[in-house]
């Protein structure tokens, strides 16, 4: 499997920033016991695994704008290229001790995300796609999984919490979903819930309130690996409404469908 060299700087990068996370990772198991917890160290952690990964991708591409969510946008001279870093999904895992986080980083090019890797170092499990020559995790090509009925299926989600998300609304849709499905899971990490369903971990996956560098990897990805995504309107405005619903062609329409079924009586 042949790699570009911008995907290679990507995985470097990832693979870089993974390896901090991950000593940073056995200190939280320690801090777990203690009474104040884990909840600065992991913010420093964070932060310091942005750095790594800012520092590796604009010393190979100084003029690519940059978005980060630790450190926001930073516009470059180039107009056309914007690398999208989540430095740690799956941040309250990490705090917990749960070992289902990642580094992801996707390239943009002209608005379009051409290229993504998501890194998980307690799995050791690297996800690579670019436009147009599949994906990968590790050096294995994936697919999506070929499922055609979503009564057979099993799909993740994100479960909005104290302080975040919309609850009624999230409420219909798991009522209508956990009635068509054969199991429902929520992993707490959006890019590796998209990487899951390019591999046929999981035959579907919807969640709203996103934020872009939580699914511009992904997406390229679910694209390479055969999948469908879109908005959870079945639109194409993923970035601007912050939803998503990603499957393979059947299961992306069948969910689609269900998650936005009107309650009964109304
Ligand atoms: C979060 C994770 C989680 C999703 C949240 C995201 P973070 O990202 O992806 O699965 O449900 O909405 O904000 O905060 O851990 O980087
Ligand atoms: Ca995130
Ligand atoms: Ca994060």
């Amino acid at each position: 499997m042949a790699r570009s060299a911008l995907l290679n700087v990507m995985v470097q990068a990832a693979l870089k920033a993974g390896k901090s996370l991950s000593r940073d990772f056995g200190e939280v198991q320690n801090l777990q016991v203690s009474v104040k917890g884990p909840g600065d160290f992991v913010s420093q952690a964070d932060l310091k695994a942005e750095k790594i990964v800012h520092d590796e991708l604009m010393k190979a591409r100084p003029t690519y704008d940059f978005l980060g969510e630790e450190g926001g946008e930073e516009k470059g001279s180039d107009g056309a290229h914007r690398w999208i870093v989540d430095p740690l999904d799956g941040t309250t895992n990490f705090l917990h001790g749960i070992p289902q986080f990642a580094v992801s980083i996707a390239l943009e090019r002209n608005g379009e995300v051409v290229a993504g890797v998501i890194f998980n170092p307690a799995t050791d499990e690297l996800y690579t796609a670019e436009r147009g020559s599949g994906a990968f995790l590790n050096d294995r090509r994936i697919r999506v999984a070929a499922r055609k009925q979503i009564t057979d299926c099993v799909v993740s989600c994100g479960v909005p919490h104290l302080g975040r998300g919309n609850h009624g609304k999230f409420l219909v849709e798991l009522r209508h979903t956990m009635g068509e499905v054969a199991g429902i899971r929520r992993f707490g990490a959006a890019s590796l819930d998209l990487a899951y369903v390019a591999a046929g971990r999981l035959d579907g996956f919807w969640e709203a309130e996103l934020a872009p560098w939580d699914m511009a990897a992904g997406l390229v990805l679910i694209r390479e690996a055969g999948g469908f995504v879109s908005d959870m309107k079945g639109g194409q405005d993923i970035f601007g409404t912050g939803s998503v619903v990603a499957g393979n062609e059947y299961i992306h329409k069948a969910l689609s469908e269900v998650i936005n079924r009107p309650i009964p009586g109304r």
